[in-house]
């Protein structure tokens, strides 16, 4: 039976740009959509931007936009982080659209009418300048503990103490200075530590096959209270007051849903905003048994997913007219991964990201599918945090991915277009059959790993496929077989078990590969590839041109991608860098070596010197130079030195300057005297270029 699969990675804060641990999670995510479509299952895949909250509200405030404009703005940017990883969703929405306006407010009344809603009056920290109540992070103090100054509200970044706003000393409002006072108002609560919830979360976190062990066992924690009666699960804050970015509570005034509430039904949002397009009933399909919902997120917000989210959702449901009561559909699976480092655990900072910028590594032309394939190969169904190391990338792109798999085709393809116009043998012999059924026998086991988001596991096992195909192209020499008399048969049969063991390889890397294998469809001249199609030979069929299929990585393009951005100011010369410019504006610089031939002060001018100078043309060049401080002209006759040749001839009152000669100096000439004439290395020779 065909699965029906709702599917959604974390919504991300719409105050940022994707980092590469974005990346990372839509990857998995993709990963694992693509390869249950190529089963034939029915899969929606969506996300949105977590759109509200006090930060971004006040990031707005700071970029002198409104909040909606500043989200659609950082919206406008995510299409070219996503088509340039191939990340397949399949709608993108926000928390901010109508839909969820509406859901949000559905969910929040039928809470409300299961009484799971209380009013607590509480007191919070108050900036009395900005009118606000201020978010733990937005108050600084110090430390009550270890005394350090500019700590934030809820932590030490010194001494790790945890503790409330209210117990800083010196405490001061992050956005305006001002000293907060204390202030009471009304919140809204969602019960989590009613017994319904309780219970009812018992009983969903340990449903076999739900949540990973891990997950468990941090549950369980969460669950628990200590000797004190302290701890296990507490009611949960879910109102802020204006002035806040978010959806206004029904029936408050003034009051809004706090971000954490709003942003999971951004979820169902965005699945509604998406069935809205296609003309498709959202509700029918949420109420169907059937259809799977699952999320794939980080382990920093498991807590939101496994404890407020389907508690949320269990007790919103409604009452059918025979009065039973009709829960709301909640995930089949939270699906939590690890965190991603970068160069050996390098802190990554949620908000900021690493030193490896996504945008980045695609402007240096890398290809988005090596990070896909050594992401996969990384990844397991635990929630392990990995690390980005570039030398392993580097290893595993170019020793397996490209090394073996790719090798296959470009092995036996050449023979196949040259000798047989294309054409597969129908018959293989005993040993290619063998070798093929060999590879085809792994299909299930495969699948099962792709399934169980054990994608290292599945690439190894891959690999050791290729390995064997690759001993068999050793063994059976095409090379050699292509030179021997009557051995045409022999070496069709040989080449057309390459590529067919090549397309099976082909289907189950496709999950990881998606632009490749598309590639590798049309030169094989197939359908697009499901994951059946590697039990079925292709037979005698004909094949296009072999095309190239992927380069091996660079480990240049490593440094480049990790080099820092070029520091704003040059601290010698005390001038600012230039703009940025690429290799082929520095090409329209011919600069070549120059002999000075003769060097001569310039009647009525205390600057200037007229060089005279060889540029291996067959002829001289005369140019005038701004060194007559700096240099005797005799000092500089016979030296060798370096001239824009290209420039456009210059008229000068003293005659016409036919180039320009290379010299240092510091941008304040006053205080930093010199000029500084450039010299090359020995062995050069006039009319060298300089590139
Ligand atoms: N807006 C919330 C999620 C709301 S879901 C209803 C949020 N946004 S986030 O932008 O901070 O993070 C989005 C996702 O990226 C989360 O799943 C988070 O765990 C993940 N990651 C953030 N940094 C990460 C790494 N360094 N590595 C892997 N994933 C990381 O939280
Ligand atoms: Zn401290």
């Amino acid at each position: 039976m065909t699965r029906k699969l709702f599917v959604t990675t974390a919504l991300p804060y719409a105050n940022a740009n994707f980092h590469i641990g974005h990346i990372m999670e839509y990857t998995q995510a993709d990963i694992w959509v693509r390869f249950q479509r190529m089963q034939g299952q029915e899969v929606h895949f969506v996300g949105a931007d977590d759109a509200h909250g006090a930060p971004i509200m006040i990031a707005a405030e700071k970029a002198g936009k409104t909040p909606q404009q500043f989200v659609a703005d950082i919206a406008a940017g995510r299409k070219q982080y996503l088509d340039g990883f191939h990340i397949s969703f399949d709608n993108w929405h926000s928390t901010d659209g109508a839909e969820n306006h509406e859901l949000s407010k559905e969910i929040y009344r039928a809470l409300r009418a299961n009484e799971l809603i209380s009013v607590k009056t509480i007191e919070q920290f108050f900036d009395p300048q900005k009118s606000m109540f201020l978010p733990d992070r937005f108050i600084k103090g110090e430390c009550p503990k270890c005394g350090a100054k500019d700590q934030y509200g809820d932590s030490c970044e010194v001494c790790g103490a945890v503790y409330t706003p209210t117990e800083l000393k010196n405490p001061f409002s992050v956005l305006t200075g001002a000293t907060p006072v204390m202030k009471s108002s009304e919140h809204y609560f969602f019960k989590l530590s009613d017994p319904r919830c309780v219970a009812f979360l018992e009983q969903w976190t340990q449903t076999p096959g739900r949540l990973q062990s891990e997950v468990l066992n941090k549950i369980k924690e969460w669950f628990t209270k200590d000797e004190h009666g302290q701890g296990g699960l507490g009611d949960w804050d879910i109102s802020r007051d204006a002035p806040y970015f978010g959806i206004e509570i029904p029936d408050a005034p003034g009051k809004y849903f706090y971000v954490w509430l709003d942003a999971p039904i951004g979820y169902l949002a965005s699945l509604k905003n998406y069935f809205g397009k296609l003309g498709r009933d959202f509700d029918a399909f949420m109420a169907d048994e059937t259809v799977e919902q699952i999320h794939f997120i980080g382990k920093d917000i498991t807590y939101f997913h496994t404890l407020f989210w389907p508690a949320m959702l269990h007790f919103s449901g409604k009452h059918s007219t025979d009065g039973t009561y009709v829960p709301r559909k909640t995930p089949n699976h939270v699906y939590v991964h690890g965190f991603l480092t970068v160069n050996g655990g390098e802190k990554m900072s949620k908000s900021r990201g690493t030193g490896l910028d996504p945008l980045k590594y695609l402007s240096l032309g890398m290809n988005a599918e090596w990070l896909r394939y050594y992401l996969a190969a990384k990844l397991n169904s635990k929630v392990e945090d990995l690390d980005f190391n570039p030398e392993d990338f580097v290893a595993r792109v170019n020793s397996d991915l490209v090394g073996k798999y790719i090798n296959i085709a470009s092995r036996a393809a050449g023979f196949l277009a040259k000798r047989f116009e294309g054409r597969l043998s129908a018959d293989v012999g005993v040993e290619g059959q063998a070798l093929l059924d060999g590879l085809r026998a792994h299909g299930a086991a495969i699948a099962e790993l792709y399934e169980t988001r054990e994608f290292g596991k599945a690439l190894r096992e891959v690999m050791l496929l290729a390995d064997r195909v690759n001993e068999y192209v050793d063994q059976n020499k095409p090379w050699e077989l292509a030179k021997l008399e009557g051995k045409d048969q022999v070496l069709q049969d040989v080449c057309s078990v390459c590529i067919e063991a090549f397309r099976v390889l082909s289907v189950y890397l496709k999950p990881v590969l998606p632009a490749l294998v598309a590639k590798v469809e049309s030169f094989l001249k197939v359908a697009p590839l499901q994951f059946a199609d590697a039990q079925h030979a292709l037979g005698a069929h004909q094949i296009g041109a072999y095309e190239h299929l992927m380069q091996r990585v660079d480990p240049k393009l490593l440094d480049a991608l990790f080099e820092p951005p070029a520091a704003p100011k040059v601290v010698p010369g005390g001038e600012d860098l230039a703009p940025e410019i690429k290799i082929d504006d520095f090409a329209k610089v011919d600069l070549r070596i120059a002999k000075i031939l003769k060097a001569e002060a310039v009647e009525g001018s205390d600057k200037l010197l007229r060089l005279t100078l060889d540029v291996g043309e067959g002829k001289t060049r005369n140019v005038f130079s701004g060194i007559k401080s700096a240099y005797k002209p005799e000092d500089l006759e016979g030296k060798l030195t370096v001239m824009v040749a290209n420039l456009a001839p210059r008229k000068m009152k003293f005659g016409l300057s036919e180039g320009m000669v290379l010299a240092a100096s510091h941008a304040d000439e006053k205080a930093h005297p010199g000029i500084f004439v450039l010299e090359p290395f020995l062995g050069a020779q006039p009319g060298m270029r300089v590139r």
